[in-house]
């Protein structure tokens, strides 16, 4: 029988710490479930000690998942593992993932710690946190540009300390993949008990080979890989799930290992975590983005017409590209709305917020005939997240626009409670729009992003907008959808000023 390949999934944690991909705790509920029915193995729900409601997060998806191992992400402290302990307490399977960085420079310059000092916090971490869970996991933070003698003798420490999983993390993306393999050979030859523990590999893509040094890994052993769906995360991202768990399963003849993934969840996957994250994906990413099975020129079509493996080594339904079907439409009833939003995942807090969110379904069903899942991932978005910090409110919108005349925006919005109109002309409607808002609210933010995508094809689709801005070193992704792309922007920035008056403050892990 085949060797089992473990999918560690981190796009809730490593994902999140992306610039503006903060989550709230229903959207990473909804996203949890979605990789719970994706089959993954772990899920590591976020940072338990970062604040308070990153621990809330991790405890309210530790009650709802059951198919998956929840895990929190402990710096080698006691405050950490304490915290992470609690947070996963509930979970029918509950995992702790404790770290410390291993390499000189940050052992000196981060720590400013000895390497026997470093060892000692990493044995005391794994004993506190098995009093929490049998299952624990040790990470050694940047290992990739660590010394592998001083790695085995902290990795032979910690296995005697009680950890079950071993992770080696390219932490800055530094690695090469035959490079990658050696060392994980190395790793796995010189660290006594290696056998009795899975080894996993952690890797970041600044050099674009975050995926190919993960499978380098697995061939030197890994049988953990730790990725995020769409390769989110910090800087460039970590390994993108959904391209390792293609590679392993259409090249079966030299992996031969087996996963537990339905691989038919994923598109379902990415587009969610796209809608959420604001985190468009890109048209021609493998796997998931739009043009990954699109033929265009007429050879390969005719190739494909002829006989379907000439051009293609995947199936685009085995993925769930078919899977996007025609969902709602104008004459479905709140019935058939709460159903199709609990086969999403999605369970709304109250029958009043089933309420407003099937008021807007409305709304927008009256404006487009097709009603897709992405649609509805976007309603509830804007709904979920609008309820929770709305500061600021969008009203209503009128624009004017003619060649040779300066574009002019009038806009009513609610602030704090309030209405407030405000106008302004621009270079173009959304400048103007966006100017019209900072007339009243000042924000002294920078604008570090706009982009507009459509949600699903076709002219009547909704523009999903995606606002960053930055204040005093905090930033925020707002996110607005509407089928007119101006009040979408507009939706986006007040979402994105809302954000940035109420975010809480949390602890980054790794500084
Ligand atoms: O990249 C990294 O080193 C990490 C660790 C915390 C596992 O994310
Ligand atoms: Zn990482």
């Amino acid at each position: 029988m085949a060797d089992r390949l473990y999918i560690f999934d981190t796009t809730l944690r490593d994902g999140e710490q992306s610039p503006g991909a903060a989550m709230t705790r229903e959207e990473k509920i909804r996203i949890a479930r979605q990789l719970e029915r994706l089959g993954v193995d772990i899920i590591e729900a976020g940072f338990a000690a970062a604040s308070p409601g990153d621990f809330e997060s991790i405890r309210a998806i530790a009650e709802v998942i059951k198919d998956s191992t929840v895990c929190s992400l402990a710096r080698a402290n006691e405050n950490d593992i304490r915290r992470a302990g609690e947070a996963i307490r509930p979970a029918a399977s509950g995992r702790i993932h404790t770290f410390i960085a291993t390499s000189p420079i940050h052992m000196e310059k981060k720590l400013r710690m000895s390497p026997d000092q470093v060892i000692e916090a990493a044995v005391r971490a794994v004993r506190l946190a098995r009093e929490y869970t049998d299952d624990v996991e040790f990470s050694a933070e940047d290992a990739l540009r660590s010394e592998p003698e001083f790695l085995c003798r902290v990795f032979d420490a910690v296995i005697q300390a009680g950890a079950r999983t071993i992770n080696v993390p390219d932490t800055v993306g530094y690695a090469i993949p035959e490079l990658c393999g050696q060392f994980f050979r190395r790793l796995i030859e010189g660290t006594p008990n290696s056998d009795q523990v899975i080894w996993s590999a952690h890797c970041h893509n600044d050099l674009g080979m975050a995926v190919a040094n993960s499978l380098a890994a697995v061939m030197a052993g890994a049988r953990q890989v730790e990725c995020t769906i769409n390769g989110l995360g910090e800087r460039a991202g970590n390994a993108a799930l959904e391209e390792i768990v293609m590679a392993v399963k259409t090249r079966r003849d030299v992996f031969d290992l087996s996963l537990r993934i339905d691989t038919t969840q994923i598109v379902a996957a990415s587009k969610l975590v796209s809608t959420v994250t604001s985190y468009p994906v890109q048209p021609n990413k493998a796997v998931v983005g739009a043009n990954a099975f699109a033929h265009e020129s007429g050879i390969h079509q005719d190739g494909v017409l002829k006989h379907r493996e000439t051009y293609e080594i995947m199936r685009a339904e085995d993925v769930g590209w078919k899977a996007n079907k025609l969902t709602l439409g104008k004459l479905s009833g709140r019935n058939a709305f709460r159903t199709r939003l609990k086969e999403l995942g999605i369970e709304l807090e109250s029958e009043e917020a089933l309420n407003l969110a099937f008021a807007r379904f409305k709304e927008l069903a009256d404006k487009k005939s097709e009603i897709f899942d992405e649609d509805l991932h976007a309603l509830v978005s804007a709904e979920t997240s609008g309820t929770e910090r709305e500061h600021y409110k969008f009203v209503s919108l009128s624009t004017r626009t003619e060649t040779g005349e300066l574009p002019y925006a009038e806009i009513v919005f609610a602030d704090h409670g309030v209405e407030r109109r405000s106008h302004s002309t621009g270079s173009g409607p959304v400048d103007a729009t966006f100017k019209a808002i900072e007339a009243v609210v000042k924000s002294e933010s920078e604008l570090q992003l706009y982009s507009v995508n459509a949600i699903t094809s076709g002219t009547d689709s909704q523009g999903d907008v995606t606002v960053r801005l930055a204040r005093d070193g905090r930033i925020v992704n707002g996110q607005g959808a509407d089928t007119d792309i101006i009040a979408a922007s507009a939706k986006a920035y007040l979402s994105a000023l809302s954000k940035l008056n109420s975010d809480e403050e949390r602890a980054h892990p790794q500084v």
